[in-house]
């Protein structure tokens, strides 16, 4: 049966949601994003995009958490390898994962068995950049400033409905009455929103630079990191727990631009195209889960949660939206159930 689903949040994860959702539902089903930001003012603009799990990362279980990593993998593999990779901002890139205290450290455990290539370094390739331990590998990077338009402008055309608003509360989506279930995909704005005080940001900043002779992503134990996208390089990086200041600090940038020059002298010579802060939305593990909020006097509504993907969301949004949409389809199935028992 047609359904009408709201997607709170604009970021990737939302619109990644949004977009699966549209190809899940019945014909005649329509799906509504609500957000207070879109594109350049989200979080997800700024990402790196690098698909890299750290060690951390996790979703409610440690099975959905390889099951999400591989279906977004080859999700956005699929995307490369066809005519959309450009617009879509997918691109493949090789790089290193540096250590020099111990070799644990530049080890991703989580990627090694689902990327196409991952192997220990030479001793010629630690040597070059005197470092003591390293991984080369072979991954993805994925560039929201491209996706977000990208996923936009399907969802638009297949007649989804956009709306800029602030959702002070759920409940207010409750009294409009039109839903029948809403998506929760609020990143850090799910702290308020969902009262969920499990969501702490760790803020991030960046330079991002025009640099085209550097091909490869680098990626160093102490957070500093080098990760080439479309047009621009990446510089990283801050990694500061419960930081939620978007201002760009000076401070920080010269530690940044000290550690990136000291490792690839060439940078010194790239033009700085801006300086960026992020907070990553942060949760001991990823919330995608169903939750029928009850307000009182007999008003109810049907949530599933999809946020808390810290420094993740972008090379973990869609394995961790289809699980969401899969929910959805199941919750509203449910209701229909219990509507046609009544
Ligand atoms: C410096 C940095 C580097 C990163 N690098 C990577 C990387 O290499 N790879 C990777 O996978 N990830 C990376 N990340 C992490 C990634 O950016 C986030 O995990 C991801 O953007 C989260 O997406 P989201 O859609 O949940 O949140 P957001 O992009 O923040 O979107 C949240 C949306 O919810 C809306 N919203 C919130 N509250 C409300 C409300 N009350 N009413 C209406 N709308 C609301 C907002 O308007 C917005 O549209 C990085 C992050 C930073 C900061
Ligand atoms: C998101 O979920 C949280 C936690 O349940 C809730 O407090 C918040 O209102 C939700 N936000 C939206 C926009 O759905
Ligand atoms: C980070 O590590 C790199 C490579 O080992 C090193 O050159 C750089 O000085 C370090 N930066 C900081 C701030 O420790």
């Amino acid at each position: 049966m047609a359904s009408s689903v709201c997607v709170v949040g604009a970021g990737v994860i939302g619109l990644t949601t949004a977009t699966l959702l549209q190809d899940a539902l019945p014909a005649g089903s329509s799906v509504t994003l609500v957000a207070d930001k879109f594109t350049t003012d989200t979080t997800s603009d700024g990402a790196a995009g690098i698909y890299r799990p750290g060690k951390y990362f996790q979703g409610p279980s440690e099975q959905m958490t390889k099951q999400w990593l591989e279906v977004s993998y080859k999700h956005y593999k699929k995307i490369l390898n066809s005519e959309d990779a450009t617009e879509a901002g997918v691109r493949a890139v090789s790089g290193y994962l540096f250590s020099n205290k111990n070799p644990e450290i530049c080890q991703s455990p989580l990627m090694k068995d689902i990327i196409d290539e991952y192997r220990e370094c030479t001793q010629n390739e630690l040597d070059l950049h005197g470092q003591k331990y390293g991984i080369f590998c072979n991954t993805l990077v994925v560039e929201c400033r491209r996706m977000q338009p990208f996923l936009m402008d399907r969802f638009k055309r297949n007649c989804g409905v956009v709306r800029k608003q602030h959702v002070n509360s759920l409940e207010e989506l409750a009294d409009e009455g039109c839903f029948d279930l809403v998506c929760n995909c609020s990143g850090l704005g799910a702290n308020v929103l969902a009262n969920d005080r499990n969501v702490t940001p760790i803020r991030g900043q960046v330079f991002k630079v025009r640099a085209p002779w550097i091909k490869n992503f680098y990626y160093y134990e102490n957070e500093t990191y080098i990760i080439p996208g479309m047009d621009l390089i990446t510089l990283g990086g801050t990694r500061q727990f419960d930081n939620d200041n978007l201002e760009v600090s000076t401070w920080d940038a010269s530690g940044i631009w000290q550690s990136c020059v000291q490792v690839m002298p060439s940078l010194k010579d790239a033009e700085v195209v801006r300086q960026w802060v992020g907070l990553r939305p942060y949760r001991p593990s990823v919330r995608v889960e169903k939750e029928l909020m009850d307000f009182g006097g007999g008003k109810t509504l049907k949530v599933v949660h999809n946020y808390g993907h810290g420094g993740y969301g972008v090379m973990s949004a869609p394995g961790s939206s289809m699980y969401a949409v899969s929910l959805i389809c199941d919750f509203l199935q449910h209701h229909q159930y219990h509507r046609a028992k009544l």
